[in-house]
């Protein structure tokens, strides 16, 4: 089959490799599209410590065609989107069988673009942050693909005020597609809210972002934090000074998440895959590159050059 292999020099090059042939609990699927996020950027940088050559490459949809021991023989031929570790930049991916998750409904490329953020952003809002009707949240990378989709599900969980914060007045314009109320540049946080307070900050930035964000908490209220955008820095804070306000700290790690309980993962990506199915949310495919363009989408990616999702053309 066709893969793309990221060498030791940092370049992707469409190579051929032998199929893969999945283990116990694993499906391989024919990829039709994969999708292309900020961890391949990570990952061709170095960050993290993979031996290469490697094929990337963590989210894909199409069809599953062969199973390994202890996998329902009557999943082959399912439409699914695979949410893996790695190799989705191929013709055929290996996935664990619990993260290849049912997507009948949906089109492959829409699928394709659900990929990691789609879920993470339905559990912030619903299985974290708790969002329901007349809430109010604050949600900061408000342009990224968890924010455009956080926003778009605190909207259709009832939320009364979503407000963004972006990088820029060009990222905010793009921004106020996705259901917000308000959307602020990163210069104007947090001083344009003067004493606003919301029920729940959805926090990827770290900082002086997350010190900033605890002072914005209403009672009762959830800061969410699931990344270091700017900074791992420590940020400091008081569980008496939270206790007082009922306030609380939670984190989300889908990642990790993925390894300890796949299946809550993958019944939580079913939820969120069934709004998007249902036009609720909507995945917004701005760019389509063939496999052999790997390089190009992630330059753009890391170069600030794209805006919302971009996809892998495989089939
Ligand atoms: N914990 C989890 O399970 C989980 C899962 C998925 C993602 N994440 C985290 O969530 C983050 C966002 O993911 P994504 O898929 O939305 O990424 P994305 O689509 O690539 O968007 C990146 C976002 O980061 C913002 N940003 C960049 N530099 C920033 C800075 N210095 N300060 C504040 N914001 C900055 C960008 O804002 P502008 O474009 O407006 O400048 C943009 O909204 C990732 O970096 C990752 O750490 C965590």
């Amino acid at each position: 089959m066709k893969a793309v292999v990221l060498g030791a020099d940092d370049h992707f090059r469409l190579t051929e490799v032998p199929d893969p042939v999945p283990g116990p609990g694993e499906v391989a699927v024919q990829v039709a599209y994969a999708g292309v996020q900020w961890g391949d950027v990570l990952v061709r940088d170095g960050h993290f410590p993979l031996p290469r050559p490697l094929v990337p490459g963590f989210e894909v949809a199409g069809r599953i065609v062969a199973v390994g021991d202890g996998v329902d023989q009557g999943r082959v031929g399912e439409q699914v989107v695979a949410l893996v570790g790695g190799g989705g930049y191929a013709q055929v991916v290996l996935a664990p069988a619990a993260l290849a998750i049912s997507a009948a409904n949906v089109d492959a490329r829409t699928a394709a673009g659900f990929g990691w953020s789609t879920p993470t952003a339905y559990a912030l809002i619903h299985t974290v942050a708790g969002i329901g009707p007349g809430d109010s949240v604050l949600i900061h990378a408000g342009s990224g693909g968890v924010g455009t989709m956080a926003a778009q599900f605190a909207a259709a969980a009832g939320a009364r005020r979503i407000v963004g914060v972006v990088g820029d007045a060009e990222r905010a314009g793009y921004a106020r597609q996705f259901g917000y109320h308000q959307v602020l540049t990163r210069a104007e946080f947090p001083r344009a809210l003067g004493e606003e307070t919301f029920d729940a900050v959805l926090d990827p930035v770290g900082g002086a972002t997350r010190t900033a964000s605890l002072a914005l908490l209403a009672p009762h209220g959830r800061l969410v934090v699931y990344g270091n955008i700017a900074t791992f820095d420590p940020v400091d804070l008081s569980t008496n000074d939270l206790l007082m306000n009922g306030q609380s700290v939670l984190t989300y790690n889908s990642n990790l998440l993925s390894r300890t309980h796949p299946a809550r993962l993958a019944a939580g990506a079913a939820e969120a895959l069934a709004l998007v199915a249902n036009g609720s949310v909507r995945i917004d495919i701005t760019a389509e590159h063939e496999l052999a363009d790997v390089e190009t989408a992630l330059a753009n990616l890391a170069s600030g050059t794209t805006h919302g999702k971009s996809i892998i053309r495989v089939r």
